[in-house]
């Protein structure tokens, strides 16, 4: 979609929702209180989720205008667009197509985008990656000494790193192979060192993944894990120093992942061992690609394809439900009206549940790559404040750490609350259900933000003078609950997709395209230039700024070599 995206502040819905916000007293304690039904009208389901926005801070007036916004930005209809394949990556001139990914074998009318057959090869894919997975998990697939899989390391970085790494922490009560995962993705050569630190290379699959398989990272940390390979290999004499030898060990221990397959054979790595994707796949959109592939192995196939269904039925949800109904674009208008109207800059986002410990670092990657932008589609500027900060860390951890700041501080923090009723470890302390608790705390962390606790209540404890200001919590800080029966695949592709289309909705108002990200290209560049100044090289020292030679010169001075 090339037309000229609409302003959004030039809209009559703009104009109504300002004339909401002059003046606007948020009252949670008196909404609740004259609405008996807020609860019940603001609470929707979303496939297996059950969501409660009644905690935001809206009245079904501000809601109202916020949804004729989406209708006027028209949101439907790009979100239409973009499934039948309309290049609205419009800098890289491509689809958006994640959500073909996750199309049932067989969905009708089948999806045929710039003249390729795109189910047919999502599933030829998925399918290769499956029986892959399946060999490597039965033990069919073994090492160069005959040994069979026991670690998988996945080495990406970004899109290629933070969906498989978080999907298996939040899975892994579900990996039933006896194989377990390992993730390494920082240049930081800290990383590789302490990851196969106590690795079996006779027992380790490498899977590198990188979209573009040029990526320094990633191309440097494979290297280092194939010399690591063959010098622990060679040590133990489980294959001889010769070059036939060590391609072998390559063909055994290397897969990869990506779009660019020649790449992929000229590292060594024979291409009928590589899993392809194809350019209309974001990396921050890709994990229920073959980006997935550690997945497959360690959860198997099966809960890979829940994974995917629990994806698509959210997807099916956006494209049916009426915007007023519509889970992931209200909760996109929530954060308009906070970021835009009422002046919000962040936005927690606090799972409780341990397993999502990286749910927090996986949407930054998918919100502020995706809407970090100060130019629209069409190139202009954009019109308004765009892609709020997102951060968070699981309940409870973060209630003993940032949530004083939330509660008490000056500072506006939209927050979504995610639990689930049942725990993947029903322990008991002392006959009491700990799951209980966590939940507790839960339900009582939004409570606590909405409602409150005045002056007076806190004077009626007894506190006097100015401990009372202090004991004070103003309420009104808006939260969303999502609830779901208990995480697993199929609602965790549920919580995934649901933010990714959060985050187009948000795209789609702003007039943002939300997906390309030349804002990660400078430093990379930058980087290139400088890489040789640390290695000696006087002209690129002499090429650089002040600042950046002062630091070279403590870094030489420094370096013990
Ligand atoms: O630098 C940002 C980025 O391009 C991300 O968008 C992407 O997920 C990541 O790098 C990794 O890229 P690749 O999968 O091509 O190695």
């Amino acid at each position: 979609m090339t037309a000229a995206p609409v302003d959004p502040t030039s809209t009559s819905a703009w104009a109504e929702l300002d004339a909401h916000r002059a003046g606007f007293t948020p009252d949670l304690r008196g909404w609740f209180a004259a609405d008996s039904a807020r609860a019940e009208r603001l609470s929707l389901p979303l496939a297996d989720l059950h969501v409660d926005l009644s905690k935001n801070l809206v009245t079904d007036d501000i809601l109202a205008s916020l949804v004729r916004l989406a209708e006027q930005t028209g949101v439907a209809e790009r979100f239409a667009a973009m499934l039948e394949g309309a290049h609205l990556n419009t800098t890289e001139d491509r689809a958006v197509l994640h959500t073909a990914l996750r199309r049932p074998a067989g969905a009708e009318p089948a999806l045929v985008v710039d003249g390729q057959q795109v189910d047919a090869d999502v599933q030829a894919v998925l399918e290769k990656v499956s029986a892959f997975a399946d060999r490597v998990r039965s033990g069919e697939w073994r090492g160069v000494t005959g040994k069979r899989v026991t670690h998988v390391v996945n080495i990406g970085i970004g899109g290629s790193d933070l969906g498989p790494v978080m999907v298996y922490e939040a899975l892994a009560p579900y990996a039933d192979a006896g194989i377990q995962a390992r993730f390494i993705s920082n240049i930081d050569p800290t990383d590789l060192a302490q990851k196969v630190a106590d690795l079996d290379a006779e027992t380790t699959l490498f899977i590198v993944a990188s979209k573009t398989f040029t990526t320094l990272e990633t191309l440097t940390n494979a290297r280092l894990a194939r010399d690591w390979l063959w010098a622990q290999l060679e040590e133990k004499g489980a294959i001889s120093a010769d070059e036939a030898a060590r391609t072998d060990a390559v063909a055994h221990h290397f897969v990869a992942v990506s779009t660019a397959l020649d790449k992929v054979a000229d590292f060594g790595i024979d291409p009928e061992n590589a899993f392809g994707f194809w350019d209309w796949v974001g990396g921050r959109y890709s994990v229920d690609s073959a980006i997935g592939t550690s997945l497959a192995i360690v959860l198997g196939p099966e809960a890979f394809r829940e994974l995917l269904a629990g994806f698509h039925a959210v997807d099916e949800h956006v494209r049916t439900a009426p915007l007023a109904q519509n889970v992931p674009v209200l909760m996109g208008l929530l954060n308009v009206w906070y970021t835009n109207f009422l002046g919000a800059q962040s936005h927690a986002v606090l799972p409780y549940a341990q397993q999502l410990n990286r749910f927090a670092a996986y949407l930054q990657q998918l919100t502020m790559e995706s809407n970090g932008k100060s130019v629209r589609w069409d190139g202009s500027p954009v019109t308004t404040d765009t892609g709020e900060i997102f951060w968070g860390e699981p309940g409870t951890n973060g209630q003993h750490a940032f949530y004083q700041l939330i509660h008490q501080g000056t500072r506006l923090i939209p927050a979504d609350f995610i639990a689930f009723a049942n725990p993947a470890y029903p322990l008991q302390d002392g006959g009491r259900d700990v799951h209980g608790l966590l939940l507790a705390n839960f339900l009582a962390q939004t409570k606590a933000l909405a409602f409150g606790k005045t002056a007076e209540e806190v004077e009626a404890e007894g506190t006097t003078g100015p401990l009372v200001a202090a004991r004070t919590f103003p309420g009104n800080r808006p939260t969303t609950s999502i609830f779901a029966p208990a995480l697993t695949p199929a609602v965790l592709g549920q919580l995934i997709a649901l933010y990714e289309h959060i985050v187009f909705t948000q795209g789609a108002i702003w007039g943002i395209n939300s997906f390309d990200q030349w804002g990660v290209e400078l430093g990379k560049q930058l980087a290139l230039q400088i890489a040789p100044a640390l290695e000696g090289d006087e002209s690129a020292l002499e090429a650089q700024d002040a600042s950046t030679k002062a630091l070279l010169a403590y870094y030489r001075a420094q370096r013990k070599h």
